[in-house]
């Protein structure tokens, strides 16, 4: 099996998440998530809404996620966004063959020639193929010349053939499109943050790695716009000053080392290009602090030229390590006046703004999370094994599904009365807590632990008597008696 065995078996057994259409075909590179999977979803969206929308003090908006042709023609999208393809002759299965070379020398030990892959281009790629004799992996065929692939899915709005659209591979397009609105609309200052939640959309060629690679996923992003001539001291609650002490696990682009470096001082090497981007990092790295990745299984890694989106002036992207390896779980890029200023042009629309006596096209610095990649991450980093007869997960409190499970001893009307009175006043006062009565006290601490329940509560008869209830802590597995109300 991929990935960490322990993770998928939770995963699996739990419902965390799990194939979309299970009752139909597998299609690769979609998943539905159950109920613990939409709350631990839930929590990692709020607490990046608490630090990038009322910190920063961006504004959130929803937009759509169907758009015409014209935004990703002046996006780049239409004619950049495409990764390499090849495909057997015999079988027909597809590879990306980037991928399918990497693959192929990680088997072999080479991590070097990996990372040359990376910036190779599709000419290049398809010399590989053939100088390694590379074949097709399921029946042994040819493999067809290496061409691009355009990863997004085309649709067609109304009954005309002619009125393309595309499902969104970004939630981005949409904040440049209605930037000047909303400028205009919050008060027309710059710096301005605008942030969104939603779906996006990649037909990847093979998606693998479950979540890792989706062709259906869901992004937080939030595009800061500013007057690069006129870097602020600080944008909504944050000071730029006072994070310039911040230290960051950074890789620099063509090293193979990670070092703690200061946020000031890579400012000052100009390995982060500016200081909102700085600033956007800054806010990634309490997230993940906030939500509980450790810090030495993070890294910022400074792009490559040849690695840049083709918006970017420079990318540093967080990379969680995971039983698959570093994934990236954020990217991060000073996308420059490129999408407002082609925005501008090909709609005919002046998206220049005034900010105090000035007019400009402003720039921006973008930070794009994948919240199920984050999700991933978690899930992945906070198992543990060994301690006990079952696996189970060190959640924080920020991204555990439940805060408390409140569990009546044993089957008795009493005591099950008691457990939901105090279930239902957990719940009025908004904390999350799940009631079971079922299967031994033993068996319910277990699926508690196992899904990452901070806090069992047990209900017995000294709770009808003196209003005590035994709380066990998840991570020492200690019990204590505490006073109902001081729960
Ligand atoms: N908005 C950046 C990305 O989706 O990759």
């Amino acid at each position: 099996m991929e990935g960490n065995v322990g993770i998928q078996d939770i995963v699996a057994r739990r419902g965390i998440y799990y194939q979309a259409f299970g009752i139909y075909h597998e299609v690769g590179g979609f998943f539905d998530y159950g109920p613990v999977g939409v709350r631990i979803r839930r929590n990692i969206e709020s607490a990046w809404r608490n630090i990038f929308v009322e910190q920063l003090g961006a504004v959130e908006i929803e937009t759509t996620t169907i758009m015409p042709e014209q935004v990703f023609k002046a996006s780049g999208h239409l004619s950049t966004f495409a990764d390499p393809i090849t495909k057997c002759l015999k079988c027909g299965t597809h590879y990306r063959a980037d991928k399918l070379l990497e693959e192929y020398y990680e088997k072999k030990g080479e991590s070097k020639k990996e990372e040359e892959i990376k910036k190779m281009d599709i000419g290049q790629l398809d010399g590989e193929i053939r100088k390694n004799g590379i074949k097709c992996e399921k029946c042994g065929g040819e493999l067809s010349k290496v061409e691009r692939f355009n990863l997004m899915f085309q649709t067609q709005i109304g009954p005309l053939t002619t009125d393309k659209g595309y499902l969104r591979p970004e939630t981005a397009q949409g904040m440049f499109v209605d930037f000047k609105y909303l400028f205009r609309i919050s008060g027309a200052k710059l710096p301005m943050a605008v942030a969104q939640v939603g779906k996006v959309y990649r037909n990847e060629i093979s998606p693998r790695q479950q979540l890792v690679r989706l062709r259906e996923f869901s992004q937080m992003e939030t595009e800061l716009f500013f007057d690069p001539e006129e870097m602020p001291g600080e944008v909504g609650e944050i000071s730029v000053d006072a994070i310039l002490g911040a230290k960051l696990n950074f890789e620099e682009a063509g090293k193979e080392e990670v070092r703690e470096r200061s946020i000031g001082e890579l400012l000052e090497a100009g390995k982060i290009p500016n200081k909102m981007l700085a600033l956007l990092i800054y806010l990634e790295k309490r997230l993940v602090d906030t939500l509980g990745i450790p810090t030495e299984l993070c890294r910022f890694r400074e792009l490559e030229k040849e690695e840049l989106p083709h918006y970017s002036k420079g990318n540093i992207d967080l990379e969680v390590k995971t039983s698959y390896g570093y994934i990236e779980i954020a990217g991060n890029a000073y996308r420059t006046d490129y999408d407002l200023s082609s925005h501008a042009k090909l709609s005919g629309t002046d998206l220049s703004v005034t900010s105090g006596s000035k007019k400009l096209v402003p720039h921006v610095a973008e930070a794009s999370i994948g919240i199920d990649r984050t999700l991933f991450a978690l899930l992945d980093s906070s198992l543990q094994t060994g301690d006990r007869d079952w696996a189970w997960l060190r959640l924080s409190s920020a991204a555990a599904p439940y805060q408390y499970a409140i569990f009546p001893l044993q089957k008795d009307e009493k005591l099950e009365a008691k457990a939901r009175e105090i279930y239902k006043k957990l719940a009025a006062r908004g904390l999350q807590a799940y009631y079971s009565s079922s299967g031994s006290i033993g068996k319910r601490y277990a699926r508690a632990d196992e899904i990452g329940v901070p806090s069992c509560m047990t209900i017995d008869y000294q709770t009808l008597e003196d209003g005590t209830v035994t709380v066990r802590n998840r991570d020492t597995m200690k019990q204590e008696r505490v006073e109902e109300g001081k729960l």
